[in-house]
């Protein structure tokens, strides 16, 4: 993902106590080779105004005073599960727990099939009365049976099978659109980001509500741009009882761009002094970063630094501000702010507990797996300790049939990132080792994939200490679409259907070669099992909107002039063929295609 951070917007006048002229805080930038933020900045946490203040919103709930999460951890089997509910409040009032209606002084209660027969509610009320209603939760129990009988083909249990990336496609299109992956033989489905994200009704550099916007986690509500909980579980649940596996795209590196928040003051003096205000939400929780501000909290007198509440992340949870400039340095790498997005700290054991939850989140709603956003910018170290937890979580084994392959994009760091184990940041041989000391075994770590980007021009790049049925590859990615994304060079390998191909015949004899004959195959029984279709959207006039009706400039209320947008296009064409030419790229529908990864399967 590529954006800048700034956004204009109309004057905002405020009575509390500001930086004087333009100034504004610059707080917890890192110095030296720090990456913690000082514990003295826990102090700044809290920020949220107060119920039936000014800045107050009903969706805020109370959490002025109190923030949390619940984690589930599954026994072996998975036929049962404690879940744990992780509070804090301000001021350590005592807390009551709702599981589903029913009231406790525990913190934790233990769900089985018969008493959880659908989702659960939760909620913590402290004795001041503040209160707050968490995400429902899921158990693997309810989800659909994946049925295996139909369709018929070397899916290997889950292991082996070409899944569609569907860019743009709400959940409610994707449901629709099951039946026809099912007969194909698609062994899943990949969805985008499908967490809280930020949402503006002004546009931003122009564009209403760009794509990116939903790799800016805002909490881990699974109510995003593209659907509702409710939205997503029956589209989960239609797929699966079809044979259809669906995978996340799980962004747990980073929150929102610094600035990019719930503050309604915010100004920028490198630009005019110009002031901007709140972003939205999908789920309008709050959501603080330490950019571009100026005012302090009526309540504690400091400014903010980074807050999620509704993920349960303050202050410390998050690495000390710094720019990621060089692409060699692992310190950079792990703790640099991506593009100005707000870091998590994932070297403190109650971050990968929070990540690990998500994960647990994610698989007990239905998903098979997930591929893992922004993978290279969490230390190896950190990731094995995320997937450790999330082992423990799903009772100490990982599901026979989750996959979930990691973003690492290679460039020319490909010695650092894989072909080095001794490098001190290696995906590699490292990685694989480091899981195996952690417990893992050799058919878990298997499930374990790289995505590589060197593929298709440099397909050794992201196999190079590593076996290629450890390798996720496709032909063109939604990251390469941006105007200007140079992050994968395919030379004459590969292109970008919406971009840089020829033709829609160039695009489809790429994608059947992925499944014919991959460049860099050696072992054609064992290499590459996971083998990745882009199924996207044509970007208008180079405008990073979805068709998905939310980057239409008609919702624009702000700095509307500017304003480029895309109007709403159905995602779900029941007679398309593919390469339509307009609004959706449906490339996934391509007769050709389809017989390609037909005969791969051997379906
Ligand atoms: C709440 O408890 C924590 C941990 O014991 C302590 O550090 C903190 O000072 C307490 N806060 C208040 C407001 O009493």
């Amino acid at each position: 993902m590529k954006f800048t951070i700034l956004s204009a917007s109309a004057l905002i006048s405020t009575t509390l106590a500001d930086l004087p002229s333009c100034q504004i805080y610059t707080n917890n930038q890192c110095a030296g080779d720090t990456i913690t933020t000082d514990e003295t900045f826990n102090a700044n946490r809290w920020f949220t105004p107060v119920r039936g203040s000014v800045d107050w919103q009903e969706s805020f709930q109370d959490y002025s005073h109190l923030t949390g999460y619940a984690k589930i951890t599954y026994d072996k089997g998975m036929q049962s599960a404690t879940v744990t509910v992780d509070a804090m409040h301000k001021a350590n009032a005592t807390l009551t727990y709702e599981f589903d209606g029913i009231s406790q002084d525990a913190s934790t209660a233990t769900f089985t099939p018969s008493n959880a027969k659908g989702p659960i509610s939760l909620t913590i009320t402290a004795s001041d009365k503040t209160t707050i209603n968490l995400e429902p939760l899921d158990f693997v129990w309810n989800a659909a049976d994946i049925d295996l009988t139909y369709p018929k083909g070397d899916y290997r249990g889950g292991q082996k099978g070409a899944i569609v990336e569907m860019f743009g496609w709400p959940h409610a299109d994707v449901e629709m659109e099951c039946k026809f992956l099912a007969e194909a033989g698609y062994m899943g489905v990949k969805v985008f980001p499908p967490q809280e994200q930020i949402m503006s009704t002004e546009p931003f550099q122009n564009i209403m509500n760009p794509w990116y916007f939903m790799y800016q986690p805002v909490s881990y509500k699974l109510e995003g741009r593209m659907g509702t909980r409710d939205d997503l579980r029956s589209m989960i649940n239609t797929c699966r009882s079809l044979g259809v596996r669906v995978y996340a795209d799980a962004v747990v590196n980073h929150m929102t761009g610094g600035g990019n928040d719930a503050n309604p003051y915010h100004r920028n003096p490198n630009a005019d002094c110009q002031n901007f205000g709140a972003k939205q939400s999908t789920a309008g929780s709050p959501m603080y970063t330490q950019d571009y501000t100026y005012t302090e909290s009526e309540e504690t007198g400091l400014p903010p630094l980074q807050e999620f509440p509704a993920a349960g992340y303050g202050p410390l949870d998050f690495h000390c501000e710094r720019s990621l400039n060089s692409w060699t340095d692992p310190l950079d790498l792990n703790a640099g702010w991506l593009t100005g997005l707000t870091d998590l700290n994932t070297e403190r054991e109650n971050v990968q507990e929070r990540i690990a939850a998500y994960m647990t989140d994610l698989i007990s709603i239905g998903f098979s797996g997930f591929r893992m956003d922004a993978a290279k910018h969490i230390q190896p170290d950190d990731l094995i300790a995320i997937f450790s937890k999330l082992k423990a979580n799903l009772g100490g084994e990982m599901p026979d049939d989750w996959i979930t392959w990691l973003e690492i994009l290679l460039g020319g760091e490909k010695d650092l990132l894989m072909c080095d184990p001794d490098s001190g940041y290696n995906y590699g041989s490292y990685l694989e080792d480091g899981l195996i000391a952690a417990g893992f075994s050799a058919a878990d770590v298997e499930k374990v994939k790289i995505w590589n980007s060197g593929y298709p021009k440099e397909p050794d790049a992201g196999a190079c200490t590593i076996s290629k049925s450890r390798n996720a590859i496709q032909n063109d990615d939604a990251d390469q679409q941006n105007p200007g994304s140079t992050s994968r060079d395919m030379g004459d390998q590969g292109c970008v259907l919406i971009k840089d191909c020829g033709d829609a015949a160039e695009h489809r004899e790429f994608e059947k070669k992925l499944f014919e004959s991959p460049n860099g195959i050696e072992d054609e029984d064992a290499d590459y099992p996971i083998r990745l279709v882009l199924s996207s959207f044509y970007f208008v006039d180079g405008v990073q909107g979805i068709p998905d009706g939310k980057s239409d400039c008609s919702l624009c209320e702000t700095e509307c002039d500017t304003c480029t947008g895309v109007s709403l296009a159905p995602a779900w064409v029941e007679e398309s063929v593919g390469y339509d030419g307009t609004d959706y790229t449906r490339a996934h529908r391509d007769p050709e295609v389809i017989k390609s990864m037909q005969a791969w399967m051997g379906i």
